[in-house]
């Protein structure tokens, strides 16, 4: 039996991904707290919840009590020590930056009460390589999301070599209770599950895009077509962000020097043109229109 049940949830990070995992949360009963160093994107959080409830009153998906028991269950602050410091479950969901992610779990290991877990959404980042900053190794592990997360049901757990049985039990649980399908990988491993398949998929239509062979369009039409995707690799690169992709595979280049995390030049052109894809308004396909 688990040691203790999660009442409280944090997220660090309120962008494309912590502000629906904060609220897929709040809809799930956990009172949350959303925490993100800059201003205006808690404020572009906040905004987002409180359109999404009341759009899901209209829609018939929610009643108007559950509505408002919700948007009362989740709060925004940029304070990292009023937000984490009751915390259960910290789930972290900052930028794919190692020494970022590792200076906050250091934070979070003096903020949170000695039995919280602190979890990461990190996409390829195993949390062995963030543990040993905390004085709880054994609860810190991934909790992998995906995009959009109010939507997505699909949560990777990992357990690493030094995450306990209990807090893998609890993070399985917390993901449970949110309505998502979790999947627990037994060992680490880069990229985990899913995004090692998509991002061959992903590496195969930039390499064909580079080479002057097809268009973004008509790559993710064959790919949606043939394969019975619900979007081709470059809306999904639009929808994750470029940025995203590009901080991946410049770390992992420099980590393992291998030529084949080395960026794409398309990938490098858009991230210094700041055409992330939808965040930016501009990425493979327009969004200002
Ligand atoms: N985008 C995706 O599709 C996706 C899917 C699954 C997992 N992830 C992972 O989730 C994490 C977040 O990705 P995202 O796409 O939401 O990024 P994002 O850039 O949209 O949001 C990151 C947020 O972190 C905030 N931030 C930066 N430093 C901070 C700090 N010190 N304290 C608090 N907030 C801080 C930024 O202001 C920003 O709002 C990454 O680790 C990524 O790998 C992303």
């Amino acid at each position: 039996m688990a040691s203790f049940a999660v009442k409280n949830i944090c997220i660090i990070g309120a962008g494309n991904m912590g502000h629906q995992i904060a609220l897929s949360a709040a809809l799930a009963g956990y009172k949350v707290v959303c925490t993100d160093i800059n201003q205006e994107i808690l404020k572009q959080a906040e905004n987002f919840v409180d359109t999404y409830l009341p759009q899901r009153v209209t829609k018939g998906k929610l009643t108007e009590d559950e509505s408002k028991a919700a948007r009362a269950r989740v709060s925004f602050t940029s304070d990292l020590k009023e937000a984490a410091q009751d915390a259960d479950l910290v789930i972290e969901a900052v930028i794919e930056k190692l020494e970022l992610k590792r200076k906050i779990f250091a934070d979070l290991d003096k903020i949170c009460p000695p039995h919280a877990i602190l979890a990461t959404n990190s996409s390829y980042i195993v949390s062995s390589k963030i543990a040993d900053v905390t004085g709880r190794p054994d609860k810190v592990c991934n909790m992998h999301f995906f995009n959009p997360a109010l939507v997505m049901k699909l949560v990777e757990v990992v357990k690493g070599p030094h995450v306990s049985d209990d807090t893998v039990e609890i993070v399985m649980e917390v993901c449970k209770k949110m309505g998502k399908v979790p999947v627990m990988l037994q060992k680490e491993i880069y990229g985990f599950l899913v995004n090692r398949i998509v991002s061959a998929i992903k590496n195969e239509a930039l390499y064909i895009y580079d080479m002057g062979v097809a268009t973004p369009e008509d790559i993710d039409t064959a790919v949606v077509h043939a394969l019975g995707h619900p979007m081709g690799p470059f809306r999904l690169l639009d929808l994750t962000g470029v940025d995203l992709t590009y901080y991946i595979s410049t770390e992992r280049y420099q980590e393992t020097g291998d030529p084949k995390y080395k960026p794409s030049p398309i990938i490098v052109e858009k991230f210094i043109k700041k055409e992330w894809g939808r965040k930016t308004g501009k990425g493979f396909y327009d969004y200002c229109k």
